[in-house]
C-alpha cells in the first residue's frame, strides 16, 4: 500500500469509527437510524450535539424527530400603556365630570369619565358594568340611563344596581397644566 493510500485508509477509517461513536448523525441533521442508536421503542429520546431527537412513529415507520422541530412556542403576551393628555387642568373645575375619549395601545378609542373632588382626580370607564351602557354624571352620582345603576364617582362603586361591579378605573395625573388618563392592553 502506497503511503497516500494507507493516509486515506487511516483517515477514512477514523471518519467511520466517529460515525459510528455518534450515531451517524451530521451535526443539526435529523439522525439516521443507525447501529448503536436503534429509533425503538417509541418515545426513546437521544441528544446529539445538544439537540435532543425523540423517536416517533410517522406513518407506521418508527423515525428519529428533532424535538425542537414544530414545538410550540408561547404566545408572549405584552402589556403596552399608554398615557394621553385628555384635558386641560383649567377644563375640569372642582366638583366637575367630563367625558373624554382615550387613545388605547392597540388603536381606537376608549370612553373615560373624569372627575375632579376635593380628593384629586379620578379616572373611570364610561362603560356601565351592567351592559356596557355609557353612565353620565347626574346630580352627585355616577348614573347609567339604560337600566338605572348608579355608581360613586371618586372611586366607582356601584352605589345601585342591577349592576355589581364597580366602573374599571385608570391612573389619572395632573401635571404640566394637563389631565393625563394612563390606558393598558393586554
Ligand atoms: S347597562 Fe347600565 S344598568 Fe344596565
Amino acid at each position: 500500500m502506497s503511503k497516500s493510500s494507507r493516509r486515506a485508509f487511516i483517515s477514512g477509517s477514523i471518519a467511520s469509527f466517529t460515525w459510528l461513536l455518534t450515531g451517524g448523525q451530521a451535526s443539526g441533521a435529523a439522525p439516521a437510524i443507525t447501529a448503536g442508536a436503534p429509533c425503538k421503542p417509541k418515545g426513546r429520546e437521544r441528544t446529539v450535539d445538544g439537540v435532543t431527537y425523540v423517536c416517533r412513529n410517522v406513518k407506521g415507520k418508527l423515525v428519529w424527530r428533532d424535538t425542537a422541530v414544530g414545538a410550540k412556542q408561547p404566545v408572549e403576551v405584552k402589556q403596552v400603556t399608554f398615557t394621553a393628555r385628555v384635558l386641560e387642568s383649567s377644563e375640569l373645575a372642582l366638583g366637575s365630570t367630563k367625558v373624554v375619549n382615550v387613545p388605547t395601545p392597540i388603536g381606537g378609542t376608549t370612553g373615560v369619565v373624569v372627575t375632579r373632588t376635593d380628593v384629586g382626580i379620578t379616572a373611570l370607564a364610561v362603560a356601565c358594568t351592567h351592559a356596557g351602557f355609557p353612565v353620565a354624571r347626574v346630580g352627585n352620582v355616577l348614573e347609567c340611563e339604560l337600566h338605572g345603576s348608579k355608581f360613586e364617582p371618586t372611586t366607582g362603586a356601584v352605589l345601585g344596581g342591577p349592576a355589581v361591579r364597580a366602573l374599571f378605573r385608570y391612573d389619572a395625573t395632573e401635571t404640566n397644566g394637563g389631565v393625563y388618563v394612563t390606558v393598558t392592553s393586554g
